[in-house]
């Protein structure tokens, strides 16, 4: 497995990156994750992507079992966690509307709660997980220099940032955000051309993808239809599968970019983490394109 380095000697992730947002539809207990986090680690997928909101702020929790019960694989992986989105559910009682808080107490309490959660001493990444209208960087970046002085989490970065947001953190901090989490597809290519890969691509920031596979949505939705005729030929063509062909478009895009693999059927897993070896032409690549936006480049 191909690693990209974040931070020069000290950050390093798996090309391939596992997502837990889903976990629990995956119905698993601690033993069942223990097991699919080693059998990650034999195809050489070591880090993984976390957040407390997923599953209703009860899904770290659950991954902090598994760790409990295999204390040993904490040093094994690295763990990227987000904070940031508050949404009414049994475990926000008071909160009455979706919204964001990047404020400084907020952030420092969220990454505590995720430390405690997951049952680990300190995230590798904690990425504030969507950009706050209301944002101002200053507080988001005392957070961050509290949490770091303090040892709870060794490196920050963002998701869902634009370029310019990026940018604005970014000048407020004397260390590298690591990377920005974006949405990235063949049904989201938003990104291609709105000059975010481009900025991170001219800072060498690497960003991660999610929803590589339209979070699913490509296997069967009606209005996919045509690029999985074009993904199915291509595959045919290259002795590959329509995902892996899905995936190597996100891969085919420079700047290293880390697909985060949302898959919880380890045969799957295994079949897109091989995905890295599958080189697309620009000829497949392009149709790939106009076959997911129905309309020809100029
Ligand atoms: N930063 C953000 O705002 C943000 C937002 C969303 C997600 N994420 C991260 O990105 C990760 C990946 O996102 P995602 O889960 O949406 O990824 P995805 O790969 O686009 O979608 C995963 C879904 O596709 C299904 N799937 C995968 N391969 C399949 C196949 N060959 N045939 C049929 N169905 C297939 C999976 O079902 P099975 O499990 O049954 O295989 C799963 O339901 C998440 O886990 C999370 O860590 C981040």
């Amino acid at each position: 497995m191909q690693r990209v380095e974040l931070v020069n000697n000290e950050l390093s992730f798996s090309r391939m990156v596992q997502g837990y947002w889903r976990l629990t539809d995956w119905n698993m207990h601690a033993q069942d994750i223990v097991r699919f986090v080693e059998q990650g680690l034999e195809l050489g997928i070591t880090t993984t992507d976390h957040a407390d909101v997923y599953g209703a702020f009860t899904q770290e929790a659950l991954f902090g079992q598994a760790l409990k019960l295999a204390p040993g694989l904490r040093d094994k992986i690295e763990v990227v966690s987000k904070c940031g989105i508050l949404f009414p559910c049994d475990k926000q009682p008071d909160v009455r509307v979706v919204h964001y808080n990047n404020d400084t107490d907020y952030i420092v309490a969220a990454a505590e709660r995720s430390l405690k959660e997951l049952a680990v001493e300190y995230l590798d990444v904690l990425l504030i997980h969507r950009p706050d209208p209301l944002m101002d960087a200053d507080a988001v970046a005392e957070a961050f220099i509290r949490l770091r002085a303090a040892g709870k989490v060794k490196h920050f970065g963002v998701s869902n940032f634009s370029a310019s947001k990026f940018a604005l953190l970014q000048s407020r901090l004397d260390f590298p955000l690591v990377t920005n989490q974006l949405e990235i597809s063949a049904v989201h290519t938003d990104y291609l051309f709105d000059g975010n890969l481009d900025f991170l691509q001219q800072h060498s920031v690497k960003p991660m993808a999610w929803s590589c596979l339209g979070g699913g949505g490509v296997f069967h939705d009606f209005q996919y239809k045509a690029l999985r005729d074009c993904a199915g030929a291509i595959a045919e063509e290259s002795g590959a599968s329509l995902d892996q062909i899905l995936m190597a478009f996100v891969l085919s895009i420079p700047g290293q970019i880390m697909p985060i693999i949302g898959s919880g059927n380890i045969d799957r897993v295994r079949t897109q983490a091989a995905s890295l070896s599958i080189s697309l032409t620009r000829q497949q690549w392009f149709s790939l394109l106009e076959a997911a936006r129905g309309y020809k480049v100029p």
